[in-house]
């Protein structure tokens, strides 16, 4: 009920709700009302009370609870568990753990802040409190191990969707499921399996979004690459939406969206529904026609980024005149995260 109360005051921010509407809309009394609204402020939010005018939220805080979370979810796998964590060492490091002690599949594991996040390629991940979304999903698909690489495609997918219904912010993907904003990096997808040689034990999808950041927030090294949804809002004027206080974009919202569309994409991957996933990925992508250069075992080469095949890998149309198709790896694509 209060997680109800402070989702309409929220779509109602900036503006007062008379406790008689509040109550019609809840279907409780007045009085009810009034002693939910006395628990959000216990719980720190700040709501503005007029005997005429009724509520008004001027803040809540930004802190992502199980509870919270799942008001108004309405999903069947992710988030089936959650466990939220003030500070944590990696949310991926504790998914592959309770994943091997036998944990449900779309277990969700959510972290204010990571003490040593990891990214690809054995980098670290920069994952300061407050400002982001750092959260690992276990799952256990029905799927072979060859279908993970668009299953990774697919989440690249899913976090756009979910960032643009949240806050109305259209990403892009740079190939396999990095998206950025303006050429630099917002958010980071790492990947991990566990399988036998046809079947998967488990997956852990961790995906870092950075949200709030200030510039500041950034070490120099990184300024040109990376950005968070707060500095893109503020650079490009987007208009606040719903679920924003004082600057900032609530964490929740975007977290709430994300699992939806994880889990829709994810029954198109169960149901034989790729083609629409790489459809709406080659929309997406801030790849395909562009000048790459890719480093694999093979070693680097540059070409133009042509096409995805139906497994996720990307064809590139090599200086010598071939197609070579690339599977891992890592590509840097002209005009992107500081590659000029
Ligand atoms: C990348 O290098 O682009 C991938 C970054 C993935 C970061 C996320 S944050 C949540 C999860 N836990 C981790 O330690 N890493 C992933």
């Amino acid at each position: 009920m209060k997680h109800r109360l402070l989702q309409v005051l929220k779509e109602n921010s900036g503006r007062f709700v008379s406790g008689e509407e509040l109550g019609e809309y809840l279907k409780v009394s007045r009085t009810a009302v009034w002693k939910h609204i006395k628990e959000l402020k216990q719980e720190g939010c700040l709501i503005q009370a007029s005997t005429k005018k009724g509520y008004k939220l001027i803040y809540s805080p930004d802190v992502i609870t199980e509870d919270e979370l799942k008001y108004d979810l309405n999903t069947e796998i992710f988030g089936s568990k959650i466990f939220c964590f003030n500070e944590i060492d990696s949310t991926n490091n504790y998914a592959k753990k309770i994943a091997l002690e036998g944990c449900d599949n779309g277990t969700v594991i959510i972290a204010d802040r990571q003490l040593s996040g990891r990214g690809r390629m054995g980098r670290t991940w920069h994952s300061p409190a407050g400002k982001g979304i750092w959260m690992s999903v276990v799952l256990r698909p029905s799927v072979g191990p060859e279908d993970v690489q668009m299953i990774t495609l697919a989440a690249s997918v899913a976090v756009v969707d979910a960032v643009r219904r949240a806050t109305g912010i259209e990403g892009g993907i740079k190939w396999p499921n990095d998206i950025v904003l303006d050429g630099k990096k917002v958010c980071g997808i790492l990947t991990e399996m566990s399988s036998e040689l046809d079947q998967i034990g488990f997956l852990v999808i961790g995906i870092g979004i950075n949200v709030n950041h200030g510039r500041e927030d950034f070490d120099e090294m990184l300024r040109d690459k990376a950005t968070s949804l707060r500095i893109y809002a503020g650079e490009k004027g987007v208009s606040p939406r719903y679920g924003e206080s004082g600057g900032t974009f609530a964490r929740i919202g975007i977290v709430r969206n994300l699992l939806q569309e994880l889990e829709a994409v994810f029954k198109k991957v169960e149901n034989n529904r790729i083609p629409e996933i790489i459809e709406k990925w080659k929309r997406y992508s801030v790849t395909l026609g562009r000048e790459v250069r890719v480093t694999s075992r093979d070693g680097c080469y540059t070409g133009v980024a042509r096409d995805i095949t139906p497994e996720g890998k990307l064809v590139v149309y090599g200086r010598d005149g071939v197609n070579r198709e690339v599977l891992s790896g890592e590509i840097q694509v002209r005009g992107l995260m500081g590659y000029v």
